[in-house]
């Protein structure tokens, strides 16, 4: 008998249902309570699986409880949301998303899967796969975005990147793909909020990352929070049992979110822990995630017949299976037993400082306003994030030092030691005082250029930070039309650095700034990679991943919405269209500006007709006309303007990226199988229907700026 089998012939009820449990330790706080100390729960068997501890000392005492002092010496798995950097940071993953690069995706996560591996951790509650198409949401900050193609590739990438070759190496990280499925899409953007989408919607836009996680061999799925049509994710027999094990073919863990079985009472389809853990066991939950409803509730529901043995074993069999996996029986301290050297470390915060730079989007930059001249003298950095390295971490700090990221003040001034550089924040990021506005225009006496930092606080994304409003918050409207009034006058360019975990619908400041670049959260190399931009040493290559906003009433706003049986026409009142705002975003999906000048053209394609099984390469000439080195993506998207039902106005098949000289051209390629045509028809069966299909390329989601080329699907 293999030792999975033999040790389940083994276990009390109690120590296996110590195997589907998971308590926090209290490192972290990342839920509404954390749970007291454990170790006793740990010495006698009841307690497998610990989150929120982090550091070999400490996870390696807790471990030497389990394997010396538990009867049947069962190692225990520790989880930490890790999800954008361990200690060193990378930019949030709506950030990250930015690069349009699934080899950087990669990179980040195997680098802080070897930093969190080192810190004795064995999973991440990442990577983040919500397609998220309403900025009110805060946890768009730790997705990929708008896009399921994107999305897909990010999970591929993330995937491969935390689990790196072999689950048992010491550098690799469980993963867990979450949050499944259609989080993304809560009732209003308000976060917990029950999700009510249409089947199309969950199988064209929601589930294809999550089945891209599978295919590369996720270990582990985490339910979300929230209802899908009435039935919480939690206890979705269909789509835990049907679709991710059945459909899917997915054998891993599946491990609930935090206190989510005990919360099937509030949803109101549990009336107490008895029930809730058996509706949850029934749908395939494995690991109970802090709300001891398994513990508590499962004896119960075994004595009264409504779950069986089989069942539990069949959880904790995944449970000692993804431990055996992970080679934790062969040796539970081979994560965290060899500190990394300096050398990596060093390395790996150069790779954060170059992805930071590169997420960093650009949407405006007139006349040339950046990169900032060498001749700079004095430089008046001000607003609320200027000088606020805590905040420049992001939603998800996991283990990183508080306070430690660069901040843009630190970064500019070291990156420019001939300008006096002078600061004030003038106002709190989020407080009605005004008061120091006054201060902050002194500053602007006598200096060349204004860098102005405004935005939300970290705090403003992420978990249980649903905004209503995607302005900027408090009064700091107030200090930057003080500073674009006093800026006229003196006729000083004013350079907007926009910290957000989500697109902000600022039209009013876009349209006074000179220059504005939208860096999201970057990360513990923040300043430096911000400097990086603003001085020319990189150039901006950053594109956004969602669709921006230019008024909160747009939302949800998205490329790949279907046309309207009345699309917009400005001579026809009854057309789609707003009495009072456009229909147009402030900037499309894949915007971003470079230093370079970009010009696309001599669209070819190597077939005019194409079968399924055919794949159609695809290429542009690209030319820098700019005068500085840069680099360019272009976009590869399809349009099926005539199907057995309504397609969306863009999908996005692809990109590539590349980088020309000043002067320089060079062609991009791409690749489309047309096997990625197929959609789901009439009645949801996979189709591939002959006709006209369009291929348009660019540099972003707007139709006016796409080469277009038709291909016959035979
Ligand atoms: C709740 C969040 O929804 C989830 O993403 C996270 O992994 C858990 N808390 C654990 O911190």
């Amino acid at each position: 008998m293999n030792r999975v089998e033999s040790l389940i012939g083994r276990m009390t009820l109690a120590e296996k249902l110590g195997q589907l449990t998971m308590t926090a330790a209290g490192f972290a706080v990342t839920g509404p309570f954390i749970a007291g100390d454990s170790t006793e729960s740990i010495k006698d068997g009841t307690l497998g699986n610990l989150l929120n501890i982090f550091g070999a000392d400490h996870i390696f005492k807790m471990q030497r409880l389990a394997v010396n002092e538990s009867r049947l010496g069962i190692p225990l798995l520790f989880g930490l949301d890790v999800l954008h950097g361990h200690r060193i940071l990378f930019p949030i993953p709506l950030g990250e998303a930015s690069l349009f690069d699934c080899e950087a995706w990669f990179e980040s996560a195997r680098e802080s899967a070897k930093e969190a591996a080192a810190d004795g951790l064995a999973m991440t509650f990442a990577p983040m796969l919500d397609v998220a198409r309403d900025p009110r949401w805060g946890r768009g900050a730790e997705g990929p975005g708008e896009d399921p193609w994107v999305g897909t590739r990010f999970a591929e990438a993330k995937v491969g990147g935390f689990q790196g070759t072999d689950l048992r190496q010491a550098d690799a990280l469980a993963a867990v793909a979450k949050h499944y499925c259609g989080y993304g899409a809560v009732t209003a953007g308000r976060d917990y909020a029950s999700v009510d989408i249409s089947e199309r919607t969950l199988r064209e836009v929601h589930l294809p990352p999550f089945a891209a996680a599978v295919g590369a061999g996720v270990a582990a799925v985490m339910p979300s929070f929230t209802d899908l049509a009435g039935i919480p994710m939690t206890a979705n027999n269909e789509m835990l049992r049907g679709w991710l094990r059945g459909r899917l073919g997915f054998d891993g863990v599946i491990i609930s979110d935090f206190n989510a079985i005990a919360e099937l009472i509030r949803h109101g389809c549990a009336a107490d822990l008895c029930e809730a853990a058996t509706l949850a066991l029934k749908a395939g939950v494995d690991i109970d995630m802090m709300s001891g409803a398994y513990r508590r509730g499962l004896p119960l529901a075994l004595d009264k017949g409504l779950v069986a043995m089989a069942e539990i074993d069949e959880c904790v069999r995944r449970v000692l299976t993804l431990k055996e996996r992970l080679g934790l029986f062969e040796d539970p301290f081979a994560r965290g037993a060899s500190p990394e050297s300096a050398a990596a470390l060093a390395q790996r915060r150069q790779l954060a400082r170059s992805i930071a730079a590169r997420s960093i989007v650009m949407l405006k930059n007139d006349a040339d306003a950046l990169p900032l001249a060498s001749s700079v003298r004095r430089l008046a950095v001000l607003g609320p994030l200027a000088d606020a390295p805590a905040e420049m971490a992001g939603p998800w700090a996991s283990a990183a030092v508080p306070g430690s990221p660069v901040s843009v003040l630190a970064g500019l001034s070291s990156a420019l030691p001939q300008a006096e550089v002078v600061h004030a924040g003038g106002v709190a990021i989020d407080t009605e005082d005004g008061t120091g506005i006054a201060a902050a225009l002194d500053r602007c006496d006598g200096a060349d250029h204004i860098i102005l930092c405004l935005g939300e606080a970290a705090a403003m994304s992420g978990e249980a930070a649903s905004r209503a409003r995607l302005d900027l918050p408090g009064v700091q409207r107030a200090l930057a039309e003080a500073v674009f009034a006093r800026a006229r006058q003196a006729h000083l360019p004013v350079i907007v650095i926009l910290f957000s975990g989500r697109p902000l619908a600022v039209p009013w400041l876009i349209e006074q700034a000179q220059a504005v670049l939208a860096a999201w959260f970057p990360g513990c190399e923040a300043g430096h990679a911000i400097a990086d931009i603003v001085t020319g040493t990189v150039s901006p290559s950053g594109r956004t991943p969602v669709t921006w906003p230019r008024d909160a009433g747009q939302v949800p706003i998205f490329f790949g919405d279907r046309p309207s049986g009345r699309p917009f026409d400005a001579r026809d009142r009854f057309t789609s269209k707003y009495l009072d705002v456009s229909n147009d975003p402030l900037f499309p999906f894949g915007f971003g500006l470079s230093y370079g000048r970009f010009v696309l053209s001599n669209l070819r394609i190597s077939s005019g007709t194409a079968a399924e099984h055919d794949t159609l390469e695809i290429c542009v000439d690209v030319s820098n006309s700019g005068s500085r080195e840069a680099q360019e993506t272009v976009f590869l998207f399809t349009r099926d303007a005539l199907a057995c039902i309504s397609r969306p106005l863009l999908e996005l098949k692809g990109f590539a990226k590349i980088n020309l000289s000043p002067g320089e051209s060079g062609t991009v390629s791409m690749s489309l199988k047309c096997s990625e045509l197929r959609f789901l028809g009439v009645d949801l069966v996979s189709v591939f229907e002959p006709g006209d299909v369009e291929i348009l390329v660019g540099p972003c989601a707007d139709r006016a700026q796409l080469l277009a080329a038709t291909v016959r699907l035979m």
